[in-house]
Order: structure tokens, then C-alpha cells, then sequence
């Protein structure tokens, strides 16, 4: 078993780490007051090839592996969650699934101009009362000759005013989605132009701030038969699979948001003087430190995991939910108790980790909340849930030229 990263890994860590602090940190406090998504980021992660890390260059990606990703999760949320949230959406919850699930003519069409930045992606399953229970979505696409008609609204989506595309859900069987039968739900990517789509920006978040969340409405969007994802029916499982490499980002980068948390504790507690020696000294300081610490290393290694297995092609559904419960309830651990380390200057903006807290919160709630992921692990070791094989799968790592 080797735990070492490669020199690979290593090189992106650092040139992620320093595309962050370069790009993303100046003028973050600012935006994240004034609730303000910067597209030139998106600019500049195009130009670094970040928004194709794990994508084959057959596509025009990086062609770099799982790892790499989850990596640069990790360096991006050390710095800002929102500018992490973008590689959730724009390769987790939507590239990876169009290089699985996609035909070649819409990984021509959609995947390689995504993977070179060209255009934004992004996925829309939520709806205003649907989230856990994703039967529940009320989208409907219906099929009138060569073109879907898809009617309804998806809510709380990241990019939602940014995305040149959505891969979106919907009922194309009527008489199952009465029944509540999964097998009933269809994917589609639908574009911005498409008439009858509408978009629009929420405000007032507790978190990710510097980020875009919005909704997205469809009236009457005829969508070519096409942009179909899969077969009809398929769109449940498509969703289930969106949905954990998406979860495997989320555990990423948390994991650097508690390694962000640690490090301005650390920097904080050394210079910070109370009863008339650092606060470092203070036991109780200490314990909080030593959690985060903790929740640091178990983190990674679970997301680690997660993204080896992707590496060598075994579907990691358990281990993903896993890592993402974990990893998210360390983070918000991990941020609490920055802002308590931090006493009062830890409660104003003068520090980021009054941010860290409010964007932690996020990440448990978003692409599987904290329950879900509990009830998976339960169902799993009560053997209510079977490990299944994949049947479409991640494409192994290196990409092998029938990718
Ligand atoms: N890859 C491929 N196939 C998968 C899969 C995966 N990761 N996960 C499941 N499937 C397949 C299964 O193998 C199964 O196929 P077969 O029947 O052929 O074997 C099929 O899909 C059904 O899977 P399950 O039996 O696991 O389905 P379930 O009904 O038990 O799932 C659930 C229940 C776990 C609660 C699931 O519905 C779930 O995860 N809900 C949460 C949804 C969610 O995260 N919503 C929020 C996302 S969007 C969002 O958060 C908005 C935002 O970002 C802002």
C-alpha cells in the first residue's frame, strides 16, 4: 500500500494552491459581502486548464487522474468554497457524467468545450419541493417526434446565471411518476438559449457568498431528442451517479476547508496572548486544535480512498457517502471551532473563519445532506443496501483510447 502522492499530485497541489491564493483570494472578503460571483475566475481557471483536470485530452482535459481532482478541491476550498463549488458542478455533477453516460456526439458537443473551459456546466435535479426525495421532482419531458417538451423548475442551482448548459431531470413516463417509480425519470442537457428556459439568481445565503445559486424555470423548452442522457428511464441512476462524483468533491474540499480552519488557528493561537502567554499554551485551545488536526487526517484519507478506487474503476458509492458525511461534519466542527479560538475577532470578517463557518454549513445540506449519507452507511452495514457492480462506469485511470 503506498500513501504517497506522486510527483503529479504534487504539482498540482501547488499549482492549485497558488492559482488560489493568486486568484481567488484578493478582493474575496469584498465579494463575499456583497454576495458578487467574479466570472473572470472562471476565465482564469480555463487558462489553467483546472475546469478539464481529470478530463481525457482526447477531450481536450488534462487528462490528469481522480486524485488530481479531489486535490485540487482541496487547494481551491483551503482559499474559498464557492470557487470549489464550481469543480462540484462543472466537473463533478456534470463532465464526468457525460464521459460516462454521454454518446459521442454529445461528448463532442458538450464534454470538450467544457473541458476546455469554453463552456460552463451545470445540473439540475432540486426543485423547489424536491430535494432528499428526488421521486418527488415534478419536471416533466414530454416526447413529441424528435424533441422533448420539458416543463417545470429546478431550484437552488449552483451557476444558475453562469451555465451556457444544465444536464437536467425530468418524468418522461407519466404512469410512473404517479407510482413513484425511479425508472421513469429521463436526463437531458438543455442550453441557456433554448427558448422558455429562464434563470435567476438567489439571495440572502447563509454561505458561499462569492458564489452564484439561482433557479432555473423551463416553459415549454423543446429539447432534441439528442440531448437525451442515456435511455429514457435512466435518469434516476444518472442522477445517482452525478450525485457521488459530485459527493466526492464536496468531501475533497472539505478537507481543506478544516485544513484552512487549523491553519489560522495555529497562526492565530501563537500570536494571541491571554492570562500572559499565547493562547496556543491553553489546553482547551489545544483540545479544539488537536480536533481539527484530527478531522483533517481522516478526512483525506477518506476521500483518498474514494478517488483510488475511481482510479482503478470500482464504483465507490459507499465510500464516497462516507467521506462526505465525514468530511462535512468535520469541517463544520473544524469551523466552529475556529471562530471560538478566534474569541470576538473571530465573530467579524476581519478574519476569514467567520466565512469558513457560514460556508461549512452549506456542504452538509448540498448534493446529499448529512442524513442521507448517514442512512446510506446504516442501510449498507444492516445489508438493507447491496454493494452492486457498476454497470456504466467511471472510465479507469490512464484513460485508455476507447474512453
Ligand atoms: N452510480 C450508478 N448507479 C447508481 C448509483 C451510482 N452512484 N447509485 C445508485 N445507482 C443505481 C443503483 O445501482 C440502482 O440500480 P439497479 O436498480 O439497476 O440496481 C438504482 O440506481 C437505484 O439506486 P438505489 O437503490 O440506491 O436508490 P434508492 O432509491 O435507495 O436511493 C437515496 C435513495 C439514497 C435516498 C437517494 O434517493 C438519494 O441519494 N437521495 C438524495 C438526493 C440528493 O442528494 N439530492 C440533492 C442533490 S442536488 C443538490 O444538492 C442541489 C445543490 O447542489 C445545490
Amino acid at each position: 500500500m503506498n500513501f504517497e502522492l506522486t510527483d503529479d499530485h504534487l504539482s498540482v497541489q501547488k499549482l492549485t494552491r497558488e492559482f488560489a491564493a493568486k486568484t481567488i483570494a484578493p478582493g474575496l472578503r469584498e465579494r463575499d459581502r456583497e454576495n458578487r460571483f467574479d466570472r473572470n475566475i472562471l476565465t482564469k481557471m480555463a487558462e489553467s486548464d483546472i475546469l478539464g483536470i481529470c478530463l481525457p485530452e482526447k477531450y481536450g482535459g488534462a487528462g490528469m487522474d481522480y486524485i488530481s481532482l479531489g486535490l485540487a478541491c482541496e487547494e481551491l476550498e483551503y482559499i474559498d468554497t464557492s470557487a470549489r463549488v464550481i469543480l462540484s458542478v462543472h466537473i463533478g455533477l456534470n463532465s464526468l457524467t457525460l464521459l460516462s453516460w454521454g454518446n459521442q456526439f454529445q461528448k463532442e458537443k458538450y464534454l470538450t468545450p467544457q473541458a476546455k473551459g469554453e463552456k460552463i456546466a451545470s445540473f439540475g435535479l432540486t426543485e423547489p419541493n424536491a430535494g432528499s426525495d428526488v421521486v418527488g421532482i415534478q419536471t416533466t419531458a414530454v416526447k413529441r417526434g424528435d424533441r422533448y417538451i420539458l416543463n417545470g423548475e429546478k431550484m437552488w442551482i449552483s451557476l444558475a446565471d453562469i451555465a451556457d448548459h444544465f444536464l437536467v431531470f425530468g418524468w418522461t413516463d407519466i404512469v410512473k411518476k404517479n407510482k413513484r417509480d425511479h425508472t421513469g425519470i429521463s436526463a437531458f442537457i438543455v442550453e441557456r438559449p433554448f427558448a422558455g428556459v429562464t434563470t435567476g439568481s438567489i439571495h440572502g445565503k447563509l454561505g458561499v457568498r462569492a458564489g452564484n445559486t439561482g433557479w432555473v424555470a423551463m416553459q415549454d423548452v423543446e429539447v432534441p431528442a439528442e440531448n437525451l442522457v442515456g435511455n429514457e428511464g435512466e435518469g434516476f441512476k444518472i442522477a445517482m451517479f452525478c450525485l457521488e462524483q459530485g459527493r466526492y468533491t464536496v468531501a475533497a474540499g472539505s478537507a481543506g476547508l478544516i485544513r484552512a480552519c487549523l491553519d489560522a488557528c495555529v497562526t492565530y493561537s501563537h500570536t494571541r496572548k491571554a492570562f500572559e502567554v499565547p493562547i496556543a499554551e491553553h489546553q482547551l485551545v489545544k483540545e479544539m486544535i488537536a480536533g481539527m488536526e484530527a478531522g483533517f487526517q481522516i478526512s483525506r484519507l477518506l476521500w483518498l480512498k474514494a478517488g483510488w478506487m475511481r482510479n482503478v474503476g470500482l464504483r465507490a458509492t459507499r465510500e464516497t457517502a462516507l467521506a462526505k458525511w465525514i468530511a462535512c461534519e468535520q469541517a463544520e466542527k473544524a469551523a466552529a471551532d475556529s471562530v471560538q479560538v478566534h474569541g470576538a475577532y473571530g465573530f467579524s470578517d476581519e478574519y476569514p473563519v467567520e466565512r469558513f463557518y457560514r460556508n461549512a454549513k452549506g456542504a452538509s445540506i448540498y448534493e446529499g445532506t448529512r442524513e442521507i449519507q448517514k442512512l446510506m452507511q446504516a442501510d449498507y452495514a444492516l445489508g438493507f443496501r447491496a454493494d452492486r457492480p457498476r454497470r456504466v462506469n467511471l472510465p479507469p485511470w490512464p484513460f485508455g483510447d476507447g474512453v
